[in-house]
């Protein structure tokens, strides 16, 4: 069975196809309103969430099967003790297939061990979010026409921004990337992903520690927060929370064609200003979210059949 828990799972082939149908959806949606009649998809969040859970939902819905599942830990059994693998185990009697957030790092990778239904990494700690990437990836796509040959900044906390990670992973299979890195020396991308992925690849990066420097340069500027759930302590969040605050001062350098995408929520990363300039996408990027898990969904379906 397939699972989908990090976006290294998907081939290149699977990805463009994911893509593709994605954007037949958004062309033909009543063609497949009723392709998931009788099916069940199961929403098991043990962390907040509101674009993932609800576009899975909203996803689901418009393929015409049903959804169950909960939307905190606190509402589920957890609360009593039950551990992700048999929780997991429970919901698969009753759903077709599962969506998993779990603030630990490797928590979907040991529910799709005890699944019997595909289990979907909506989230884990500050891993992998491999269904935020296939939402950038259609948004950059849709946005620029092409997945090659583009410079993408990366702004903010890339530390613990698992879509940052995840969605480096995902571009290093396409050709002439380069990624330019920018962050506090406190938050830079993990040692894991320079070794990993950038050094043992063909793909280039830079560091540097200011949006002003590199601006004029960016196809494509992936802003994200400084992930407040996941420090150690109050007083350094508030440090560095401010870091990085775009606004149409700074874009005055920007290219023309440039794409701003943040996965959401923003606290104060973007000024609001920016949201009606016409090279920001993040609310065209929050509803790819949906279209792309309507294509992830129905084929992970697909595949369980033999389809
Ligand atoms: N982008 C994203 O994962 O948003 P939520 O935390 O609201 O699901």
């Amino acid at each position: 069975m397939k699972h989908l828990i990090d976006p290294m799972d998907l081939s290149v082939e699977e990805i463009d196809e994911l893509l593709d149908l994605a954007d037949d959806i958004i062309a033909n949606p009543k063609k497949y309103e009723s392709v998931c009649a009788h099916k069940k998809l199961a929403t098991l969040f043990f962390e907040p969430s509101t674009r993932t859970r609800l576009s899975f939902e909203a996803a689901m819905m418009e393929l015409g099967g049903n959804v169950l599942g909960f939307s905190s830990a606190d509402s589920s059994s957890a609360t009593k003790g039950e551990s992700v693998a048999d929780t997991v185990k429970v919901v698969s009697c009753y759903a077709d297939i599962i969506a998993m957030r779990h603030p630990k790092e490797g928590a979907p990778c040991l529910a799709a061990m005890k699944s019997d239904v595909p289990i979907i990494n909506a989230g884990d700690g500050g891993h992998n979010h491999p269904t935020q990437t296939l939402t950038d990836l259609l948004t950059i796509r849709r946005e620029k026409g092409r997945l090659d040959n583009m410079i993408i900044g990366c702004c903010g906390d890339l530390k613990f921004g698992r879509t940052v990670h995840s969605l480096i992973k995902a571009m290093s299979r396409y050709s002439n990337v380069h990624f330019i890195m920018i962050s506090p020396e406190e938050l830079e991308i993990p040692d894991y992903i320079k070794e990993e992925v950038f050094e043992q690849g063909d793909m280039s990066y830079e560091q540097v520690r200011t949006i002003d420097e590199v601006i004029d340069r960016l196809d494509v500027l992936y802003m994200t927060r400084v992930q407040r759930e996941r420090f150690f302590n109050e007083a350094d969040y508030v440090r560095l929370k401010d870091t990085y605050i775009l606004n149409m001062k700074k874009l005055k350098k920007a290219n023309k064609d440039l794409s701003i995408l943040h996965p959401l929520p923003r606290v104060n990363e973007i000024s609001v200003e920016v949201d009606d300039d016409p090279r920001a996408c993040y609310f065209r990027q929050a509803l790819n979210g949906k279209y792309v898990r309507m294509a992830l969904i129905l084929k992970m379906l697909r595949d369980v059949k033999g389809e």
